[in-house]
């Protein structure tokens, strides 16, 4: 098990952590820490799991993407991205933990001379409950780059609560006004308050990624359903499992729950991913944004990790777009296997899931594939209408000429 998958994971009074840890200076850069752990099942540093590795492909993709695009503008005077749930900064087998490449690719970036990089301009916030993680990333992060206080980017690293200490710092950092990528990488753990992604969703081009392990909802319903409160917005806005329900329509109920929280907090494109990993647990991730040009480069980003070592990031709602394009179609397009022309069924099933609920344009299927789903870009969708069309599955009404994106299709009568 994943040891900060633990609820329970509450700093224990009088642990004294620095009495496990080696002091920030002094060691070398590689040499491991001596297990300075709480406890053997829940150590300071842990094994990178597939998913996470996956995940931090598709962070350092965006947020090559992001530093430019924002920096580059001259309406941004300044920017901050903001790692929650920052951990040790490093796994077991000292690959780096997500602060750690974060700083570093930034310091590396191929557009550095154009983005302006200054202590004023970018801070970088990074905050881990754990007194033992915070020690070791402290460490790492000093080990790695020196003093942070002579980097040409403020650096903050602070030993705190996501929940509760996380906007007084973006208050004392005059965060507010200027655009803030907000990561909440919390996994197992309380995750971030509705209140907080509020404050950011309404936050000038403001942004926000929340990870989730399998059944974190469910394992708080029953005893914590004030924490569900919190990260809901309000008791009436999330409902309890079904206990008839199977994991997955539980998870996907949870999933809509929470995408509509991100929408009333102000984001217009909450996207929802599900990362299979082939071993592992699988982690499931929500974007929001309010910029569809938010959209498209975090879809790019995505695409870069995308197959990768096994691993697909999935829209959860696939299943149902499946299953209903498979209900409306018999003998189904979906069993059209060793076709190597046929596009994924995932995306033939989305076509064919807008289509079923009215006839659309080319132009309206590439607008919905590119903004509400997260696997899908506008490019696809030519791609997915003209292997339908040859099927016989959809029709173009005023058929002839080109097909261009006023054209209008339908589903063909099954
Ligand atoms: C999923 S790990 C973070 C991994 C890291 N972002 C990375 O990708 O390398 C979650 C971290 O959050 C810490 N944590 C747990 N509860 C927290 C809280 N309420 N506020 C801040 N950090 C917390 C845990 O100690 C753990 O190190």
């Amino acid at each position: 098990m994943t040891p900060y998958m633990d609820d329970s994971d509450e700093l224990l009074p009088g642990f004294d952590a620095r009495a496990y840890v080696v002091p920030p200076q002094g060691r070398p850069v590689g040499t491991k820490l001596s297990p300075s752990s709480r406890s053997a099942s829940d150590p300071t540093l842990w094994a990178l799991e597939p998913a996470t590795a996956a995940k931090h492909r598709l962070y350092a993709a965006y947020l090559d993407a992001w530093f430019p695009i924002l920096l580059q503008s001259p309406w941004n005077e300044k920017v901050t991205y903001v790692d929650a749930f920052a951990g040790p900064g490093e796994y077991l087998d000292g690959e780096d933990g997500s602060p750690v490449f974060a700083i570093r690719n930034l310091l590396n970036h191929s557009a550095r001379d154009s983005m302006n990089l200054t202590r004023d301009r970018v801070t970088l916030v990074f905050l881990e409950a754990r007194e033992d993680r915070y020690l070791h990333l402290m460490d790492r992060l000093t080990s790695e780059f020196g003093s942070l206080d002579e980097l040409p980017i403020n650096v903050v690293v602070e030993e705190g609560r996501a929940e509760r200490d996380l906007m007084p710092l973006l208050n004392a950092h005059r965060a507010w006004g200027s655009p803030i990528l907000a990561v909440f990488d919390s996994w197992g753990n309380v995750s971030v308050p509705w209140t907080d992604m509020r404050r950011i969703a309404l936050n000038p081009s403001s942004e926000i990624v929340v990870t989730f392990g399998p059944n974190w909802f469910s394992r708080f319903e029953g005893p914590k359903p004030d924490d569900l409160d919190a990260v809901f917005g309000g008791r009436e806005f999330w409902s309890r499992s079904d206990p008839d329900a199977t994991a997955n329509e539980r998870w996907e109920n949870w999933l809509l729950d929470y995408k509509n929280a991100v929408i009333r907090a102000g984001f217009t494109y909450p996207l929802a991913f599900e990362a299979l990993a082939k071993t592992g647990i699988p982690l499931y991730m929500v974007f929001g944004t309010r910029h569809p040009s938010g959209v498209k480069a975090f879809k790019r980003a995505k695409w870069v990790v995308d197959g990768d070592e096994g691993m697909r990031f999935s829209d959860p709602r696939t299943t149902a777009a499946r299953k209903s394009a498979e209900t409306l179609w018999q003998p189904s397009l979906f069993d059209a296997f060793g076709d190597p022309n046929k596009p994924d069924d995932e995306l033939l099933g989305f076509v064919m899931l807008l289509l079923q609920q009215k006839p659309a344009t080319v132009d309206e299927i590439a607008e919905f594939l590119e903004l509400d789903t997260p696997q899908w870009m506008a490019s696809h969708a030519r791609l997915a209408i003209r292997y339908l069309m040859d099927e016989g599955v959809i029709l173009r009404e005023n058929s002839g000429g080109r097909l261009t994106g006023s054209s209008l299709l339908r589903l063909a009568a099954p």
